[in-house]
């Protein structure tokens, strides 16, 4: 198990309840730790006192023993136990704006007041899910690629992810061109006590080009491609790139898609993966022209938002090979029949090969390689404790992930089923019909009746119209 866990979380001063494990053996301690943990010569000193309750233990080893001693305010040894996280604050209003908790950190945000409810200023707490994934991101790909040390908290308003990154033990860089912004990351890093970590109050961009970092973090409000350049400049190994502009990636908002992207998006029932595809493909081109091939390890589009993690690779042949994942998505508005063209350049289909109709869209260029890594989703998954405020739908998610086959494009099982004119049946008997008939098949995570299958909409019909009634 990693120290980190316990000697870089200065969050352990405030904890309350945590659940443990060491020895095979689990419990529960509840209390608080009234002053920060800290290293002295690899032995942790937490500085006194947590009172615990520990449950479940049947005997208790010296091992054990130990740690018990350790959080309760005595001594501990690096690697014989882990912390599994845990749960402290909830919201609190304060005089100068709002407490919040996430992931064992606490942060102070000014609050404002909307239609009379008290909002956080630089603080969503809808991105708490996109946030939780992120650490264990971060915490899986260290385990991938131990040189990655440095996190660079590109738009960092309240500085939390910078912090919540720092007290997992990441040398953390945190830059806002917004002076307030830039003041409040300063203070709640501060309050995290993550002194270590540097803010720059600066434009992201000039920052990029003139420090390498080994992890970037874009989470701009909007298209996250005005800062691609940049990050491929001088991003190392993993480049983590949130958009919010899904009306554009999707094609809903065609005119401000193809500007962003330059590419055409085209608005579909498959209209979130449209934005992923668009938004790594986008990213792909940028890349190549820093000589630097992309691999997405993670991608998923959450409520409004696509969020992936890109792996780096600093080659010419990388490069080459992440732009031979482009191709046109030909898409048949009438039958929902689509087909994948691999390649940069389009020869799109006049008459749809299914129905015959002629409402045919062409989208491209769109990336239709793989989109997830599920082995490294898998690591992903076991690194988000049940602490964590959005477990339950994290680790529900990465299983999707994992689970969701590699095609470029997913199906919705209640668009086809209306426009067949059939009731749907159940998701799992409709698969179940699908891989009976010989076909891939899987759930997608972009909804509850979505999914993914290497049938085309013919054959999708064939195997299973006989059991929807
Ligand atoms: C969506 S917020 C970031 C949210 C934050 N990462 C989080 O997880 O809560 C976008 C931030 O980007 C900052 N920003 C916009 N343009 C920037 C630039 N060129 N350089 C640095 N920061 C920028 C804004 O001031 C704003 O604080």
């Amino acid at each position: 198990m990693r120290e980190s866990r316990l000697d870089r979380s200065p969050a352990l001063r405030s904890l309350e309840t945590a659940t443990w494990q060491s020895g095979g053996l689990s419990g529960e301690l509840s209390g608080r730790i009234q002053k920060p943990a800290r290293w002295e010569m690899g032995i942790l000193v937490a500085q006194r006192r947590i009172p615990s309750r520990v449950s479940g233990l049947g005997s208790i080893t010296a091992l054990d023993a130990l740690y018990v001693a350790l959080v309760s305010g005595f001594i501990g040894v690096p690697g014989l136990v882990s912390v599994r996280d845990h749960t402290v604050f909830r919201p609190v209003p304060t005089r100068r704006g709002m407490r919040v908790t996430e992931g064992g950190v606490e942060l102070e945000v000014p609050g404002e007041q909307t239609e009379g409810i008290e909002e956080a200023v630089f603080y969503n707490p809808r991105q708490e899910l996109n946030r939780d994934l992120t650490i264990a991101t971060l915490r899986a790909y260290r385990e991938r690629e131990d040189r990655a040390t440095s996190y660079l908290d590109a738009m960092t308003a309240s500085g939390v992810r910078g912090v919540r990154a720092a007290a997992d033990g990441w040398d953390v860089t945190c830059c806002d061109v917004d002076e307030e912004a830039v003041d409040l990351a300063r203070e709640n890093l501060e309050r995290n006590d993550c002194e270590a970590a540097t803010v720059e109050h600066w434009n992201v961009n000039a920052l990029m080009h003139d420090s390498t970092f080994d992890v970037i973090d874009l989470d701009p409000f909007g298209t996250p491609m005005p800062f691609a350049d940049a990050a491929f400049a001088n991003c190392r190994d993993l480049l983590c790139v949130t958009a919010t502009d899904t009306a554009p990636l999707c094609g809903a908002h065609f005119n401000s898609g193809v500007r962003s992207y330059s590419a055409v998006p085209r608005n579909t029932d498959y209209h979130a993966e449209m934005g992923v595809r668009i938004l790594i493909s986008a990213l792909a081109r940028s890349g190549a022209r820093f000589d630097v091939g992309v691999e997405p390890i993670l991608t998923h589009a959450t409520s409004h938002y696509v969020r992936t993690y890109l792996e780096l690779t600093h080659k010419p042949t990388a490069a080459d090979a992440a732009i031979d994942e482009l191709g046109q998505l030909y898409h048949c508005e009438d039958c929902l029949y689509r087909e994948a063209d691999p390649g940069l350049i389009a020869d799109p289909l006049e008459t749809c090969p299914h129905c015959g109709g002629n409402r045919m869209l062409t989208a491209g260029p769109v990336w239709l390689g793989a989109v997830q890594d599920s082995e490294f989703i898998a690591a992903v998954r076991d690194e988000i404790p049940y602490t964590f405020d959005t477990a339950p739908a994290a680790r529900e998610l990465c299983d999707t992930l994992a689970a969701e086959l590699d095609e470029p494009t997913h199906y919705d099982q209640h668009k086809l089923c209306r426009n067949w004119g059939l009731p749907a049946n159940a998701m799992d008997d409709f698969l179940a019909d699908l891989r009976e008939a010989g076909y891939a098949a899987s759930r997608a995570h972009y909804g509850g009746t979505t999914f993914k299958t290497d049938a085309s909409v013919g054959e999708i019909r064939a195997a299973t119209e006989g059991n929807l009634d």
